[in-house]
């Protein structure tokens, strides 16, 4: 058999318009993000108390004829979404039962993500869950877009959230692309471990980013709104990515990642160029970065914020891995994709794209480090009213 080569289109998206490719894995099949999405649910978990209590001692918004709008911004395709947002019209609701007797505003609900989103995935499942679960009814559109640009009209939106998506950048910062520059991320693709210029690079591009989404935010929403964020984050007084050892050594954009890019270097089948033009566009921000963003913005009062740590899997199921490594192979691998495979399908192309996650599925079945430390990650929980 030929080996596969990169396509035409390879490179063919530029770090400025990875918008159009970026997205979460669609549909319902083993790869998909709907069926690999349980450590981001538990983040969710973990946090919701925090989203409860600002949602509680809010003044409710008096005018009950026009509905209550909330938006969940970076929605994806699956259950996450609609946990984050029926917890939102539950709390509410129940507060204006107590309040003003039987009468409860409407709530209406937007979906944000991205354009290539699966949308249609998202609504079938939305369809499906209102069927059953009719208390927690609420009307419901989607928005096709970035959270960087302005989404919703001046002053409309009573309560925003996003979910795991704020790490993600509107762009790979384009200095790290710049060949032979000193801020160029030659043999990588990504920022942990890598040069202080780098790092800094994707320091200014989070915080442009973080002044963009904010200051969007700002105009959108109603005053005694709420903003509710969760995002992979660092700790406090941190420059590393991930603050330490245990969590860097399990994250699927380091060493793993890049063992399987070299791969594919050393066995020919793409080279080194290929790879250094690939960056994934993540940063995790410190609680001192998202504080100096609301700083800057103005027009928010940033009520909580914490650092979190979200352990990735049961003890048990680590138990089950150790006896049968390959299948903890395939289940990282098939997170990852969740994740990154639509980008790194449209770099490489749809055959070179599964060589590389054939090679990162055998290099993390064959580590046996990675079933002997508790794997977690970060998280950086925050919530804002609009003043
Ligand atoms: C890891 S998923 C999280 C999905 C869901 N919120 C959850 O908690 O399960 C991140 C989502 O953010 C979306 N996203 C990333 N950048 C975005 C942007 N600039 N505007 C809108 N959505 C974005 C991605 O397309 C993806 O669906």
């Amino acid at each position: 058999m030929e080996s596969p080569s990169l396509p035409m289109t390879a490179k063919g998206w530029t770090t400025t318009s990875l918008h159009r490719v970026f997205a979460m894995k669609g549909g319902e099949d083993d790869l998909s993000y709907v069926n690999n999405s349980d450590s981001q649910a538990l983040a969710i978990t973990l946090s919701k108390p925090i989203l409860i209590s600002s949602l509680q001692s809010i003044k409710l918004f008096s005018d009950q004829t026009s509905p209550i709008r909330i938006t969940d911004l970076g929605c994806a395709t699956g259950s996450n979404t609609f946990d984050c947002v029926d917890t939102v019209v539950q709390t509410l609701r129940r507060r204006y039962t107590a309040v003003y007797g039987g009468g409860s505003p409407e709530f209406e609900a937007f979906f944000c993500d991205l354009p290539s989103n699966d949308f249609n995935l998202l609504f079938k499942l939305l369809t499906e869950k209102q069927r059953v679960h009719s208390p927690e009814k609420y009307f419901a559109g989607g928005v096709a877009g970035s959270f960087y640009d302005r989404l919703f009209p001046r002053g409309t939106i009573h309560v925003a959230v996003s979910l795991s998506a704020l790490h993600w950048l509107s762009q790979i910062p384009e200095r790290v692309m710049e060949k032979g520059s000193r801020t160029w991320n030659k043999g990588k693709t990504w920022i942990e471990g890598g040069k202080k210029e780098v790092v800094e690079a994707y320091a200014e591009q989070s915080e442009k980013d973080l002044d963009d989404f904010l200051t969007c935010r700002k105009e959108e929403m109603v005053k005694g709104g709420v903003l509710f964020v969760l995002m992979a984050g660092r700790p406090s007084g941190t420059s590393s990515q991930f603050g330490d050892q245990d969590t860097r050594a399990k994250h699927p954009f380091t060493v793993t990642m890049e063992q399987a890019w070299q791969d594919l270097i050393d066995e020919g089948l793409i080279d080194e160029e290929t790879r250094d033009g690939f960056n994934i566009p993540a940063y995790m921000r410190s609680p001192e970065e998202v504080a100096a963003g609301f700083d800057r913005c103005g027009g928010f009062k940033l009520e909580k914020m914490e650092f979190m740590k979200v352990i990735e899997h049961s003890d048990e199921k680590q138990e089950e891995w150790k006896k049968d490594p390959v299948s903890y192979g395939r289940f990282r691998t098939n997170s990852v994709q969740a994740a990154i495979r639509p980008m790194v399908d449209a770099y490489l192309g749809p055959d070179l794209s599964h060589e590389f996650f054939k090679r990162y599925e055998n290099r993390v079945s064959t580590n046996r480090e990675f079933l002997h430390i508790t794997c977690f990650y970060g998280v950086l929980v925050f919530s804002a009213i609009r003043i």
